[in-house]
């Protein structure tokens, strides 16, 4: 079958990933995290001391930035990051950095590029809007932000993290609306995409949904 773009947006914690990697696995297609690709933008600006909020001082280290992804493996610089890029210090952030125009110009590009000539799903906030407003299929997940905050607590824990469920729902709320109302590419269903509430769902019944909405639209 010919290459095709899925398109999987939707706010943090509405179990994007998780449902991706599957969805993946089990069509054979390519998946690009691109969340992880902001994140490790905000790791490095992190390490280095960089003030976010001094979009000219953004702008003039994103040249020294090199961001691989090996299998799944998210690769700064030549260094494994992939947890690093998971710890609370860099969610709280990474939607100020995202919201910076000369950042998401150079991610959008790569997120293009690596797509090209694939199968592919990719994971975002502004997939179906802005980076592949032409893609094949697209899904708008989201789900109740308790429900978000429950997930993120219980995916800490089993990265030995421990955050109380306050701290990640007053998280979570504050990223919505930073990501909703920002300037640059806003978190918000396209059109043409097709909304899933994960709310009362499990991962088995979000994977089912999106399966049967692929094999539907595109085939496979
Ligand atoms: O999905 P995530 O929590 O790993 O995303 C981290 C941040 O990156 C999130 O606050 C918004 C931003 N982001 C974005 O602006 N555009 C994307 N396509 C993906 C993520």
């Amino acid at each position: 079958m010919k290459n095709y773009i899925i398109a999987l947006d939707g706010p943090a914690g509405s179990g994007k990933s998780t449902i991706a990697k599957v969805i993946a696995k089990n069509f054979g297609l390519t998946y690009l995290d691109t969340g992880a690709m902001y994140r490790m933008v905000a790791l490095y600006i992190l390490e280095n001391n960089i003030d976010f909020n001094n979009v000219a001082d953004v702008e003039n280290i994103l040249n020294n930035i090199k961001v691989d992804i090996i299998d799944d493996k998210f690769i700064l610089n030549g260094k494994d990051v992939s947890l690093e890029i998971r710890t609370p210090e860099v969610t709280k952030i990474v939607s100020p950095v995202s919201a910076i125009k000369a950042v998401r110009v150079k991610l959008v590009d790569l997120q293009r590029e690596i797509s090209k000539g694939k199968k592919v799903i990719l994971d975002g906030r502004d997939i179906g809007t802005v980076v592949f407003p032409n893609a094949d299929l697209k899904i708008f997940l989201v789900a109740s932000p308790e429900e978000r905050a429950k997930r993120r607590v219980k995916d800490y824990a089993s990265k030995g993290i421990t955050e109380d469920f306050e701290t990640v729902l007053k998280d979570i709320l504050e990223r919505d609306h930073t990501d909703s109302t920002r300037k640059e590419s806003p978190l918000k269903k396209a059109e043409d995409a097709i909304e899933v509430d994960t709310s009362f769902l499990n991962i088995e019944e979000s994977v089912q949904t999106i399966s049967n909405l692929i094999k539907e639209k595109i085939g496979g």
